[in-house]
């Protein structure tokens, strides 16, 4: 597939100024799933790229990028419902350095981000599919690596949490295989802003398993 050219079509009109209330939607990309993301025209500027993959209803997302408007952040969800949730809950909080975009996680990451353009991949409580089966099913797998690899710049880094014991077992393996990337420490700051499913396994006993994933070179 041919997915190098840069469309004009997925440059979104510019953002209202943050006075005026941004209209239903004004914050969700359109999809063409045939051409890379222009990221400085999508938000005006060239500061670093920060990706969510699996935001949900966007508690971590939204809060996160509040606290970062020096950073851009794009939120990835397949359901439409959320990525709506996302888009009120961004409008609501007036952010400019948001965008929400629905499509599968890994062809984004295959077809759509521009090589070595990334800063960030947040990934956290990706769907587990906890039976043996359905671990064919799970997002983070060895090419799932690859990919981060490609998409992040030297020295960006992969967040990873999740619930399933099993599956972070997964994820450390394929990770630690892969010699592009080296485990970093997750700073104490990024660990404290919790997601919607994280607060409620936390608050029913249930510990966050995390580990954060550095591309070397
Ligand atoms: C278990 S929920 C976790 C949501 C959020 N990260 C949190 O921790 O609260 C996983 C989310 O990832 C989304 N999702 C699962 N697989 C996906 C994929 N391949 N591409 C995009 N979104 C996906 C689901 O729709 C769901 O909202």
């Amino acid at each position: 597939m041919e997915a190098d050219a840069i469309s004009p079509t997925l440059v979104p009109a510019p953002a209202p100024a943050a006075a005026e209330p941004l209209t239903e939607g004004a914050l969700i990309l359109p999809l063409d799933i045939m051409q890379r993301l222009d990221l400085a025209a999508i938000f005006g500027n060239t500061r670093p790229v920060e990706l969510e993959l699996g935001a949900g209803d966007g508690s971590f997302l939204i809060n996160y990028t509040t606290l970062h408007p020096e950073h851009n952040f794009l939120g990835v969800e397949r359901l439409l419902g959320r990525l709506r949730k996302i888009d009120r809950k961004g409008r609501r909080a007036a952010l400019t350095n948001l965008r929400g975009l629905r499509v599968e996680a890994a062809y984004l990451l295959e077809w759509m981000i521009p090589p070595g353009s990334l800063a960030t991949i947040h990934i956290y409580f990706p769907d587990p599919w906890p039976k043996r089966r359905h671990w064919k099913n799970r997002l983070i797998n060895e090419r799932f690596t690859q990919l981060a690899h490609t998409a992040l710049q030297p020295g960006g880094t992969v967040f990873l949490r999740t619930d399933e014991t099993t599956y972070f077992a997964q994820m450390e393996r394929v990770f630690d295989a892969n010699s592009d990337f080296e485990r970093v420490p997750a700073p104490e700051e990024l660990r404290a802003v919790k997601t919607d499913f994280e607060r409620n396994f936390n608050a029913k006993g249930i510990p966050t398993n995390h580990a954060a994933y550095r591309r070397r070179g």
